[in-house]
């Protein structure tokens, strides 16, 4: 794909292609066109140049709930939850929403106590089990962070768009979080824009170096760390900065 806003020309030729079950990192320095890549896979910026195919199917001009339901997930920078809400009753109406995509919802009685159950289940999986009744808003920031995963998870994606992850997250709470990123299924495809090396080299089968809206390496962390040109352009100054 190719992007361009107005005068910049943010993203030129990038073509990825990732495995199901890979844990690809995408990393770069500001600017780079890590969030355009982003929005253009789940389908908050429309496509200008490029397509792009999820397991086989076109997927370039469906909308972003359209996606969603064919397994496109992702959290955001940004807070996404209903902070008035519990933990567990922001679970249940992501439970819901799944449901009704696969017309269980009518199921009235039957369905509350699945819907309990399998919300429950998934606060359980990012270790908010016991914050389960105490409202989104009252949350420590690195459970909310959590939440919004549970959310993610919740819709059953098949690839999950991670936009760092870690971001604003003190030591413990970032060690839990790559606890929990390291416990997802190994079958669910995850991309990952983090700024966090230490994440990255953790977390990543496959890494690629965009610069300038170009790619300029994929390679497993080894061969990315090794690489001249990388080194130059980007992880150098992460290293100096650190
Ligand atoms: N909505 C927009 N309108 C105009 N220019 C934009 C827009 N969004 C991004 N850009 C520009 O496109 C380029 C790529 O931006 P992008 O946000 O994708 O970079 P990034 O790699 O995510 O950077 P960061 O690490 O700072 O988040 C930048 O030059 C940016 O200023
Ligand atoms: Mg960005």
């Amino acid at each position: 794909m190719s992007h361009r806003f107005d005068g910049v020309q943010a993203l030129t030729a990038v073509n990825l292609q990732i495995a199901p079950g890979e844990r690809r990192a995408i990393i770069g320095p500001n600017g780079a066109g890590k969030s355009t890549l982003f929005n253009l896979i789940a389908g908050e910026l429309p496509v200008q140049t490029g397509r792009v195919w999820l397991h086989g199917r076109d997927i370039t001009h469906l909308p972003v709930p359209a996606r969603a339901n064919l397994g496109v997930g992702r959290t955001f920078q940004r807070n996404n939850l209903f902070a008035g809400l519990t933990a567990l009753e922001n679970a249940r109406l992501a439970v819901q929403h799944r449901e009704r995509i696969n017309r269980h919802w009518f199921r009235h009685i039957r369905g509350f106590t699945a819907v309990h159950t399998a919300a429950t289940a998934i606060l359980e999986q990012v270790g908010l089990a016991e914050q389960a009744h105490i409202t989104a808003s009252d949350l420590a920031y690195g459970q909310q962070r959590a939440l919004e995963m549970a959310l993610a998870l919740a819709l059953h994606p098949r690839l999950l768009l991670l936009d760092e992850p870690t971001a604003g997250m003190s030591p413990a709470e970032t060690a839990d979080m790559i606890q929990l990123i390291q416990s997802l299924p190994r079958d669910l495809t995850l991309l990952i824009v983090e700024h966090d090396m230490d994440v990255i080299f953790t977390l990543a089968d496959q890494i690629t170096v965009l610069h300038y809206g170009q790619v300029i390496r994929t390679g497993s962390p080894a061969e990315v760390q090794a690489d001249e040109r990388v080194r130059r352009v980007y992880l150098g100054d992460v290293m100096r900065d650190a």
